[in-house]
């Protein structure tokens, strides 16, 4: 079993400029990568109107990924935290706008002016603490709700990822349904250990009929198509969660009986008319409240 890169060195590190050579010349990845590009790109389901849009790729690399977007018609931002990778969709002359970025800082873009993104194989990464000042939670949190704010209303965003065990598959979608997106994952081939892959599929905004998650592709899949990580096989299926309702405070001093009497006699002073005070005034009910 091939060790997992994220626990080998951080990204701008481990895809240093030797690396980045042998990940785009490898026709196995190649393939990989373009046909977990293609089928993100369908899962973003957007419009079939004719008009390019204007879409991110999310740990672009060496541009795999970017040029199915080219491809079929769209415009597109790249951004990416290892200088190397870069430098190769530099010389492949790839057609998207690419930038140097840590996406656990955030994006800075304007506020939805973002049509639908993609993220292939690198969304995990946020998952490591590489400097010590890097706490996973509060990455993802800056990470998916910058996200939140650049995308449309209605927009999709598509992340292709390997999470290490369910933690991590846990941390990844509750940080996204917190940001404010709903949807949920999509598992396509999830009997073949070989090309199971799994999508985070989100919608920027609350559920709704539009924004049914799409069908995970059954069967073995193809031949070429085999993880390049192993992942743990548990899966979690989650689909059309939502921000979680933040739970009210009550603490003793809202609620105790000298609280309310003392609200009362205000009321009373302001000369709002407030029901007697009596022995169950305040009184502590069973469940708290
Ligand atoms: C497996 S490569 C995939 C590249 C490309 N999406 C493709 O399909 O070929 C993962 C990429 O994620 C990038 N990455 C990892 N952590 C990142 C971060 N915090 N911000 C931006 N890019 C990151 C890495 O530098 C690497 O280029």
């Amino acid at each position: 079993m091939a060790a997992r890169p994220e626990l080998i060195a951080p990204p701008e590190i481990f895809y240093n400029d030797t690396e980045a050579r042998k990940y785009t010349s490898s026709s196995r990845i190649i393939d990989i990568q373009v046909k977990l590009s293609e089928r993100a790109l369908e899962m973003l389901a957007l419009p079939d109107d004719g008009v390019p849009k204007l879409l991110l790729d999310i740990g672009c690399g060496s541009g795999l990924s970017g040029e199915t977007l080219s491809e079929n018609g769209h415009q597109w931002i790249g951004l990416d935290i290892s200088q190397s990778m870069l430098d190769v969709a530099v010389e492949r002359e790839v057609d998207g706008d690419l930038f140097l970025a840590d996406m656990g800082q955030g994006l800075g873009f304007r506020p939805g002016v973002i049509d639908g993104a993609i993220s292939i194989s690198a969304v995990q990464w946020l998952c490591n603490a590489d400097k010590s000042c890097h706490e996973p939670r509060l990455r993802l949190k800056a990470f998916f709700g910058s996200l939140y704010r650049c995308l449309a209303k209605g927009a999709r965003a598509i992340f292709q990822l390997y999470p290490e065990n369910n933690a991590q598959r846990e941390l990844i979608y509750d940080s996204a349904m917190r940001a404010g997106f709903s949807g949920g994952v999509v598992v396509d081939y999830p009997n073949s250990s070989r090309s199971k892959k799994e999508y985070l599929v989100l919608t920027c905004g609350p559920p709704s009929l539009s924004t049914a998650l799409p069908k995970g592709k059954d069967g073995d899949g193809p031949s070429d198509y085999e993880s390049d990580v192993d992942g743990e096989e548990t899966m979690v299926y989650v689909s059309d969660r939502h921000r979680p309702q933040k739970r009210q405070k009550l603490d003793e001093k809202t609620t105790g009986r000298e609280w309310v009497l003392g609200r009362k006699e205000k009321m009373r002073k302001r000369g709002v008319d407030v029901p007697d005070d009596t022995k169950y005034t305040g009184r502590k009910r069973k469940h708290g409240f």
